[in-house]
Parts: C-alpha cells; structure tokens; sequence
C-alpha cells in the first residue's frame, strides 16, 4: 500500500486509541483492493472532539470512526444522523458527505450479520437475552428487539437500573417487549429456560481480565442455547467456554467487529471490503498483543 498526495484519509477517533485494531483491519482491505486510500489513529481528548470534527472538514478527511468515550459526544457535531445512530443513541462512523458530516451506527449491523452469517441464525427466536447494559447493549438490544420474529428481549445488568433504563427507551423505540434483571444465578436460569439467543454484551471477559465471567452458573445454561459473545479479545472467552461445556454453540465477536468495519469501508469507499482479509490481521494482532 502506497500513500500519495491523492490518497483519500480515513481514521479513528478515541481516547485512548493506540490499542485500536482499526487501522490495521482497514489498512489490510485498502491494500488488498489497491484503492487510493489510508487509515490513521487519532488521539482526540474529550474537550476536543467539535475541533476534531472542524479539522475533519476543513482537511478534506472522506471519514472517521469513533471509538469510546466520544460516540455520543459527537452527535451534536453532525449535520445529520441516520436513524439506526439516532434509535442507538451513539455514532461509530462519520461520512462526509457533499459538505455534510453524517453519522452513522455500523454496530447494528455488525452484530447483525455476525449472527446470520457466522451463527447461522435464519430465524430469530421468540425470545433473546442480553447481559449487559451499557453502549453495546444499546446497539444489540435494537438489532434483537427489530428482528421479525423476535417477541421479548430480556436485559440483565449488574447495576439493574442502567437495564431498567435501556429497557424503557427500547421498548419504546423497537415496539418490542423488554423485561430487566440482575446477573444473579437464578435470574439467570430463568431467563435461559426459553431463550433461543444470549448475547454478552458486559467487558467481563475481556483481556486481561480473562478468568471472569458475567455467567454466574453453569447449570443455568442448555444445549439449545446459541451464545454471542462480543468480547472479541481473547478469540474465545471463559463464557464461551462454559456454553460449549454443555454442547450449546458459542461464537467470539471478532466478526462483529470485522463486519461493523466492513459496512462503514462501503459508506466511504463504496466498495465492499474482503472481510477476510480484515479478519486475519485482526487475528493475528490480537495474538501479538496478549504476548506482550
Ligand atoms: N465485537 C464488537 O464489535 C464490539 C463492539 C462494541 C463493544 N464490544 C465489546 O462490548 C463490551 C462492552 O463495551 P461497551 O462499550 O458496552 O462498554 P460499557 O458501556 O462500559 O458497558 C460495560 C458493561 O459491562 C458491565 N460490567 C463491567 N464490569 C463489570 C463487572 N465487574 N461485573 C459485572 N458487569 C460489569 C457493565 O455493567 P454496569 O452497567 O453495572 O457497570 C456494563 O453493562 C466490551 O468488551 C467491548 O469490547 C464489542
């Protein structure tokens, strides 16, 4: 891959961003479809994210994604916001567009596509869970509750009010029933007795943190489960784990990570990306950073 004075500059803002895998998973499919483009990290403090965005249009930058803590912070930034960004409630992609910044939520589809094309969920259950309910909670609780067929989504969170909340605003917005809990044993094991779909949505898991976990029993888990953790560092989590011990399927969330950066390439490129490409050198990072 080779920068020239043509080459059209997409990046990230975050805070911190060093550890980001997004230049790597972007610069991988920029160089593989020889498009004139490149992707950089940009550390933007909190007090700096309207001057970030000024300095977006005034350099001519095609697009930005955001990363934590500014994906709601930029929205009053934007000229327009799609309506999935607007349901969600954060931006992770800025185009610009003619002389508009719009923003956009790539995490919907993401996750979306992670469970159609990796979990190889045709029909959604009737009833899903989520643990967790922070920003993507958010994100998957509005993929689940807009899926035809799906007729409660059930969120449990340690701090049960922050579930209470989400709840409200997403029943509200997806029409679909949202029911709350803790992450105790027995909350659990009742909302796994019906459910088709869990998805992990809590940092439980997480490098280097990985010897926990938000399950709370084993026993609370069947073989008819499919589990979605989107903990995509290490590639497989204790959780995933645990739903495997008693032959439920278990998938990592690196594709939704792959796939959420696939669909904000297409919005500024317009051209579909190869995700495997993205996904290997993603692999291949993750690996090297945890032997550090
Ligand atoms: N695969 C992907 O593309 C993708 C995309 C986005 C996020 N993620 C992953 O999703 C995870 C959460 O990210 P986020 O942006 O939603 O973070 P966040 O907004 O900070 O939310 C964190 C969630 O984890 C829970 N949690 C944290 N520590 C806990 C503990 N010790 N015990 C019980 N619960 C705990 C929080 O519960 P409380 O509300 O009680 O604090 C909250 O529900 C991260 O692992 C991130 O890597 C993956």
């Amino acid at each position: 891959m080779s920068i020239r004075a043509t080459s059209q500059v997409l990046g990230v803002i975050g805070d911190p961003v060093a550890h980001s895998f997004s230049p790597d998973m972007h610069n991988a499919a920029i160089a593989a479809l020889d498009v004139d483009y490149c992707y950089v990290a940009f550390h933007v403090l909190p007090d700096r994210v309207g001057e970030a965005l000024k300095g977006l249009r005034g350099l001519n930058i095609r697009g930005l994604n955001v990363t934590i803590p500014h994906k709601l912070a930029v929205m009053e930034h934007l000229d327009r916001i799609s309506e999935e960004a607007l349901a969600v409630g954060a931006v992770n992609t800025i185009s610009r567009e003619e002389d508009e910044l719009v923003g956009y939520n790539t995490d919907v589809y993401g996750v979306l596509r992670a469970l159609r094309d990796i979990a190889e969920i045709e029909t959604f259950p009737a009833h899903c869970v989520v643990l967790g309910a922070g920003g993507a909670a958010r994100a998957v609780t509005y993929a689940l509750g807009t899926q035809d067929g799906v007729q409660r989504v059930t969120i449990l969170n340690r701090t049960v009010k922050r579930a209470e909340a989400l709840a409200v605003d997403m029943e509200k917005i997806t029409g679909t029933k949202m029911d709350v809990g803790a992450l105790d044993a027995d909350v659990q094991c009742r909302a796994f007795t019906d459910a088709g779909v869990v998805v992990n949505t809590t940092s439980l898991g997480m490098y280097p943190e990985v010897n926990s976990s938000p399950l709370a029993d084993v026993s609370a888990v069947h073989s008819d489960l499919v589990l979605y953790d989107t903990v995509f560092n290490p590639l497989e989590t204790q959780l995933m784990r645990a739903f495997q011990s008693v032959g439920a399927l278990a998938f990592g969330g690196l594709d939704m990570l792959v796939f959420q950066g696939a669909r904000s390439f297409a919005i500024w490129t317009g051209v579909e990306p190869p995700t495997d490409v993205m996904k290997n050198v993603v692999v291949k990072r993750v690996g090297t950073k945890n032997e550090k």
